[in-house]
């Protein structure tokens, strides 16, 4: 059974909503690195007893991330071809997008490749012989002033990306409406904003402190 232009648009929206479930989680996990080492240690070792059920929530992850790009790669294959045809030409079709809508399949190819790097940096990296084990890894790799800058970088690509992107699920589910969009709207671009200084505020704080 094939699935309709509108279900993959849903699956693309569920699956975002997953990743930001996942994004303020882990935002909120990384900002024990200001209370300093044993927190930020003991917020990973609560992690690692979870055992079974981390990698429940991991693989959850996994799933959404190859389902939201799969299926956004092949919306926008689709949206190509209708753009080429002749019915598409008789559309009056004006670029009213924000630069932040424009910008997500770039900001989305940044967030892809700094994931590759992130987990890289941290997840398979040998953390052994560190002095004070994850928070100094963290430390020690934000504390390059390059590796922080390119942080940041992608910090801004995925507070760009949710900027558009959460709003744009309530309109795939039809929620939004003359009364709400505004309000939508505000939320989705408060979230991007936040989530962007947010995070980038860790590599600053590393850089400036230690
Ligand atoms: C300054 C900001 C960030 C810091 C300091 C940070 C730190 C870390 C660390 C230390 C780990 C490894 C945890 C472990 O091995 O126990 C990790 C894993 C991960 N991070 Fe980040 N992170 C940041 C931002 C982000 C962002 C913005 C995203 C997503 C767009 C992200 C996605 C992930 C993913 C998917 C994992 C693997 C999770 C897992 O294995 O369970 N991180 N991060």
């Amino acid at each position: 059974m094939a699935l309709s232009t509108l279900q993959k648009k849903q699956i693309v929206g569920v699956t975002g909503l997953v990743m930001v479930g996942f994004v303020l989680a882990h935002l909120s996990g990384n900002f024990l690195i200001f209370k300093g080492a044993e927190s930020y240690n003991g917020y990973a070792e609560f992690l690692e007893s979870l055992g079974a059920l981390l990698w429940v929530a991991r693989i959850g992850l996994i799933v959404s991330f190859v389902l939201h790009m799969a299926f956004t790669i092949n919306l926008v294959i689709i949206n190509r071809k209708a753009r080429n045809s002749r019915y598409y030409a008789y559309q009056n079709h004006r670029n009213e997008s924000s630069l932040a809508t424009r910008l997500m399949p770039l900001t989305g190819t940044v967030i892809f490749l700094y994931i590759v790097f992130h987990l890289l940096d941290f997840t398979f990296a040998d953390k052994s012989g560190i002095p004070d084990g994850l928070f100094g890894l963290v430390v020690k790799t934000l504390g390059s002033p390059i590796h922080s800058m390119m942080y940041i970088v992608a910090m801004v690509c995925v507070g760009l990306h949710m900027f558009h992107a959460f709003q744009s699920v309530f309109q795939t589910f039809g929620v939004m409406s003359a009364n709400n969009q505004v309000a939508i709207t505000r939320v989705s671009r408060a979230l991007g904003v936040l989530v962007a200084i947010a995070f980038s505020s860790i590599p600053l704080y590393i850089l400036i402190t230690f």
